[in-house]
């Protein structure tokens, strides 16, 4: 038997936050790490998904290519990984040479099968780009919920999945124009003859062994019954179509990502096909909910129509995490950046890895807060598990020269100790095995709690002067269980576990070696003790906090303007009324406007200012037809210098109030006031 475990091919399109940790990467390092202490055989794949139009997207917004994006994320968020000690065995890349070789060969294989439906239909193609308009190079209005931002794909707002006909008031994202209709090719996977043949019956054997969200997503997806889905697009980026006289079309991010993991594997080892294809393998996927369907359809779809493939053991997906009761932003910029993290919290790695654990949304989405992080860190690592080492150790040295002390009579509360020391590794075992990875780190902790609470209770350092036997049982006991602890959260906790193992003197065990016997001989020299971890002062969480704050208010606008929910913009810093009184504010009245060519948010206003006609330039395109603006009286910034806007010498501003949701309204005079009237 051999275990083939893979965590989401992040998208190389920005960094890593600890949603992506919390949501995959973290899980399926503790199962790996475990399954790998269980001397099982186990591969640990993922890497980088390079493809996809929010790649293109961003691309050029930055006027760079998309390779250019890609190799910065991958490499950053490859090292990130290494440093937070996500132990890949491979990190691997989606524009690499053998992930396009196997993808293309992957397609080709199910076309040669007749797996494809062939058809031509209408699409959305923008004129002006020259460009079909595929999943989020197209956004409008969700037929769901109303959100007039969705995508092509995906409505952000509701999580419908969409295609690009079904948007309500669609519009190009690289003209802002309406597209027109055009007709194009695709290959298409039948997911609907696929439901029928087996897909359905496959996934409804399910039922017991996968989480609960992850079957009621797949059930709710058979019951509406599944429809064919396009593999391929019209785009430049990309794995190119590979049948001929096809130019312009790629594979489907969709489709080649999953085939990445299969890429990643032959790039790790010749072996690679006894993962994919033996029978007694077993394929896990670690993803985010948003996941769901790509690997418990889709892909099990690809890989049974290719054939020889072993399909997935288990999806355990995650829900989502929040951040400070807000969903985590990458576009607003709300979210806690590992690599900010790891500048910020040096070798502090395994907190974070504890706080996420322990508040991982395995169930149901769940919150992240700095108080929590803060408090997960000083009153348990600190309190419990650092206190309880720590006492353990300092006393050895103290009493036994730092050496392991042999074991004596035992009473009732050294087997209380061992019955807690004996069931830990079970109950974590058993936990992990469930993909229950909040329990099982509750299990360690309890058992570094169980430690604790014996040493408060037998108080060794009262007893050292009348009976140095009992201490020496005590400190035995309490060594042995410190062993263990080093052990058991290695999963967890890898970083504590090194330097843990190091401050007892110990090398790193297998758990099929570790449990059962005992870890540490009497008169065993232990190493050098020091502090496991440190207290997080109130400044250090409140200056994380105050940075997410700030984010809040400088990044507020753009998106939330869509979505209604913008707050008003907070005051401004003190001005003098000096300074003031060096604006020139006149009520001005338009008398003609007209269109900007070839910039739709902006106007060509004149006005009439009562001492001269000028032109100005204003951004309100968007806000106001030509027609009902002519005539309407407002206030002009007159002195503002003059610029030169698309061509057009813009001389002054008008002054614009802006609600809360976007909207913008003229700042006039209560009535009709003299062309030329001051304002102060
Ligand atoms: N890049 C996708 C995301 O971040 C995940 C791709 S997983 C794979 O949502 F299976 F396609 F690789
Ligand atoms: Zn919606």
């Amino acid at each position: 038997m051999r275990y083939l475990v893979t965590a989401a091919l992040p998208y190389a399109n920005g960094p890593l936050h600890i949603g992506h940790i919390a949501g995959c990467y973290l899980p399926s390092d503790i199962f790996v790490r475990y399954q790998r202490l269980m001397g099982r055989d186990v591969k640990y794949i993922c890497g980088s998904d390079e493809h996809g139009v929010p790649i293109t997207l961003r691309a050029r917004k930055e006027g760079i290519t998309p390779q250019q994006v890609v190799d910065t994320y991958h490499a950053m968020m490859r090292d990130s990984f290494k440093e937070f000690g996500i132990s890949f065995d491979i990190y691997h890349r989606t524009s690499d040479k053998i992930h396009h070789e196997t993808a293309s060969d992957f397609f080709t294989t199910l076309y040669n099968k007749g797996v494809f439906k062939e058809e031509e239909s209408e699409q959305y193609f923008d004129e002006e780009a020259n460009l079909f308009l595929a999943d989020r190079y197209i956004t409008g209005t969700c037929p769901n919920c109303s959100n007039p931002n969705a995508y092509g794909d995906q409505c952000e707002k509701c999580g419908k999945t969409l295609s690009p006909r079904e948007l309500i008031n669609p519009h190009s994202q690289l003209s802002g124009k309406a597209p027109v209709l055009r007709k194009t090719k695709h290959w298409y996977l039948p997911l609907d003859t696929m439901q029928q043949e087996w897909l359905q019956e496959w996934l409804l054997s399910k039922e017991d062994t996968w989480k609960k969200n992850v079957f009621g997503q797949c059930k709710s997806w058979l019951d509406q019954g599944l429809q064919p889905r396009a593999v391929t697009r019209d785009l430049d980026w990309g794995v190119p179509v590979p049948l001929p006289g096809n130019e312009g079309k790629v594979l489907y991010v969709w489709f080649d990502a999953p085939i990445g993991y299969i890429s990643a594997t032959k790039a790790l080892t010749a072996q690679w096909e006894d993962y994919w294809k033996k029978e007694d393998s077993k394929l896990i996927h670690f993803i985010g909910k948003d996941n769901i369907v790509f690997h418990c359809i889709i892909f099990p779809a690809m890989l049974k129509a290719h054939g020889n493939y072993v399909l997935p053991e288990n999806v355990p997906a995650n829900e989502f995490l929040n951040l400070e009761g807000d969903k985590i932003s990458t576009s607003r910029n709300w979210a806690v950046w590992l690599h900010e993290y790891l500048l910020d919290f040096p070798n502090k790695q395994d907190v974070l890895r504890y706080a996420l654990c322990a508040t991982a949304p395995e169930t149901k989405d769940n919150d992240f807060t700095w108080k929590d992080f803060q408090d997960r860190n000083n009153n348990e690592l600190v309190a419990v598990f650092g206190n309880f080492v720590n006492r353990t150790l300092v006393l050895t040295a103290k009493y036994f020269e730092n050496n392991v002390p042999a074991r004596g009579k035992l009473d009732d509360a050294e087997k209380t100790c061992l019955d807690a020391l004996t069931s830990a590794p079970k109950l974590v075992q058993e936990s992990i095995e469930r993909y229950r990875f909040r329990e099982a780190l509750s299990h360690v902790m309890d058992l570094a709690r169980a430690g604790n609470k014996y040493l408060a209770d037998t108080e060794p350092w009262k007893l050292y002067k009348t009976d140095p036997e009992k201490v020496a049982t005590i400190l035995n006991l309490a060594l042995e269980i410190t062993a263990t602890l080093s052990y058991l959260c290695e999963p967890f906790l890898p970083f504590t576990s090194q330097k843990l193992q190091a401050m007892l003197n110990i090398q790193p065990k297998s758990w099929t070696d570790a449990f059962g016997n005992e870890a540490l001989v009497a008169g065993h020299a232990l190493g050098e003790a020091s502090l496991l971890f440190d207290k997080i002062e109130d400044e250090e969480i409140s200056k994380q906090i105050q940075k997410l704050e700030a984010t809040k208010i400088n990044n507020t606008p753009v998106e939330e303007i869509s979505t209604g929910e913008k707050s008003l913009t907070p005051f401004k810093d003190v001005t003098t009324y000096d300074d003031f009184s060096k604006m020139d504010l006149r009520v001005a009245t338009i008398v003609a406007a007209e269109k900007v060519e070839k910039a739709d948010k902006l106007l060509k206003l004149t006005l009439d200012t009562g001492i001269d006609t000028r032109t100005v330039v204003s951004g309100i395109a968007l806000h106001f037809n030509v027609d009902e603006i002519i005539g309407k009286q407002v206030t002009l910034l007159a002195n503002l210098a003059p610029r030169k806007i698309r061509g057009i010498e813009s001389n002054g501003m008008i002054l614009m109030a802006e609600d809360g949701d976007g909207k913008l309204v003229f700042v006039q005079p209560a009535r009709a006031t003299k062309n030329g009237s001051t304002i102060a």
